[in-house]
């Protein structure tokens, strides 16, 4: 049996304790910050505190006795939850702090792929200086990408010629202290490459498309993703095996630098890439799975998550023993009215029928036997099925009949939104 602790407490999150918990010989015990009503009946024991309060999760693995951990989040990773943790006994699927500069640290990773000559970096430059970040953004011919360097819980990139102009974009420089990555813009079409890693060893899992905009028709404000698709075949139709081969052939190539720099990788590597007329780039790499993108991998991960957490904490990881369903998913998250700048917390939402769509709890109160949203997202649906059109119906169609003050983009995964993307790409 395996006792493992999942920290976090999203939607991402109870997606892990769903697939900890497809095999009955796993035990799962819970620290989050709020009290996830799905991740809560899954759980063994829940403790309810700060997800970067270290002191307390080892305490609770130490009194829990657990012998793994998976970490959701990136914030308790850059918060050395897994030095903590192995010191304590325990396995974890996870990077250290160190490793975990992947995603926290924007200019490590940039500087990384230079030294070790991995392709895929867009032209860059790194910033300590608010003066001399601001002199090259008004001497620099094109647009540009603004990155502070570090963690902004996925909301702190402004792109010039889309959210800000050139005086936006100075505003912004001084707002982050001249701390920043300054990147070429990229144009194309992005996608999502996650994969597990044991320090040596990659195992890809399918591609996924997120859909960072509020509103349908990528309108309206980033947000911190309403939802995902993937394809039966494991690919989008915008990436060709080429395109795939290279985005892997990229993140390969990040894990054997980290090795061999003495920082090695273990846990779920997420590569976000640009596929642009010169094949993908990277946007950039997270620590841990996407929110949502692990909705739709997890739900077709037909092997067994407990032998990939082996697998990671050994050492022994093998892409023959893990294994996806080869059918479409979509994933559609719900948010408060308002959200991300002004959500309406606390209002009730009734859950209508659900039909086939996997239900996957977020950032919600239940109260009484009833929801109540909160200041983020709320909550996700899945739908499965051998085409794209219909896992999108059983997703839309749990989406709709939810009643409160929330609501969805009706486009995600629907064949125009892939028409336009498909299209997009032949334009390039
Ligand atoms: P983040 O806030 O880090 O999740 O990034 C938000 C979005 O910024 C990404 O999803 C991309 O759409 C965009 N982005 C980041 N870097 C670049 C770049 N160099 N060129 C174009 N778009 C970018
Ligand atoms: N879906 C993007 C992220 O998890 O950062």
């Amino acid at each position: 049996m395996m006792k493992i602790l999942v920290v976090g407490g999203g939607g991402r999150e109870h997606a892990i304790a769903v697939a900890l918990s497809r095999t009955s010989e796993t035990e799962i015990y819970s620290v989050m910050a709020r009290k996830n009503p799905g991740i809560a009946r899954l759980a063994k024991k829940v403790c309810l505190v700060s997800e970067t309060d270290i002191d307390r999760i080892v305490a609770f693995a130490k009194e829990t006795g657990v012998t793994h951990a998976f970490i959701g989040p990136e914030a308790p990773l850059e918060a050395g939850v897994v030095d903590r943790l192995s010191a304590a006994g325990v396995a974890c699927v996870g990077p250290t702090k160190a490793a975990a500069r992947i995603e926290t640290d924007k200019a490590f990773c940039r500087d990384l792929m230079t030294h070790h000559h991995i392709g895929g970096n867009p032209a860059y430059r790194v910033f300590h200086d608010t003066a001399d970040a601001i002199a090259f953004v008004k001497d620099h011919d094109g647009d540009l990408a603004i990155k502070p360097i570090g963690l902004t819980g996925g909301k702190g990139v402004r792109i010039m010629g889309e959210q800000v102009d050139l005086a936006g974009a100075i505003d912004y420089i001084h707002q982050i202290k001249g701390e920043v990555v300054l990147e070429e813009r990229l144009k194309g079409e992005e996608f999502t490459l996650q994969a597990f890693v044991d320090g040596f060893h990659i195992v890809p899992m399918p591609l996924v498309q997120d859909h960072k905009r509020a509103f349908d028709g990528d309108t309206g404000p980033n947000t911190g993703g309403m939802g995902s698709y993937s394809m039966p075949d494991h690919m989008l139709p915008f990436v060709s095996g080429k395109d795939r081969t290279a985005a892997l052939s990229i993140m390969a190539s990040v894990v054997a630098a980290m090795a061999k720099d003495g920082i090695p990788y273990k846990g779920v590597l997420y590569g976000q890439f640009m596929n642009t007329s010169e094949g993908p780039k990277v946007i950039e790499f997270n620590a841990r799975f996407g929110d949502p993108e692990a909705m739709n991998v997890l739900t077709l991960l037909s092997s067994d998550l407990c032998d990939v957490v082996t697998g990671i904490t050994e050492g022994t990881l093998s892409a023959a023993k893990v294994t996806f369903e080869h059918a479409a998913t979509v994933c559609k998250y719900l948010v408060p009215e308002g959200y991300p700048a002004a959500p309406k917390t606390g209002r009730p939402l009734d859950l209508g029928k659900t039909g086939d769509a996997l239900l996957y709890y977020a950032n919600v109160d239940e109260r009484d036997g009833r929801l109540f949203t909160l200041t983020s997202r709320t909550l996700a649906f899945v739908g499965k099925a051998d085409t794209l059109a219909a896992a999108e119906r059983i997703a839309e169609h749990a989406a709709s009949a939810v009643k409160g003050s929330v609501h969805h983009r009706h486009d995600i995964g629907t064949q125009a939104l892939l028409d336009r993307r498909i299209a997009h790409m032949k334009e390039l």
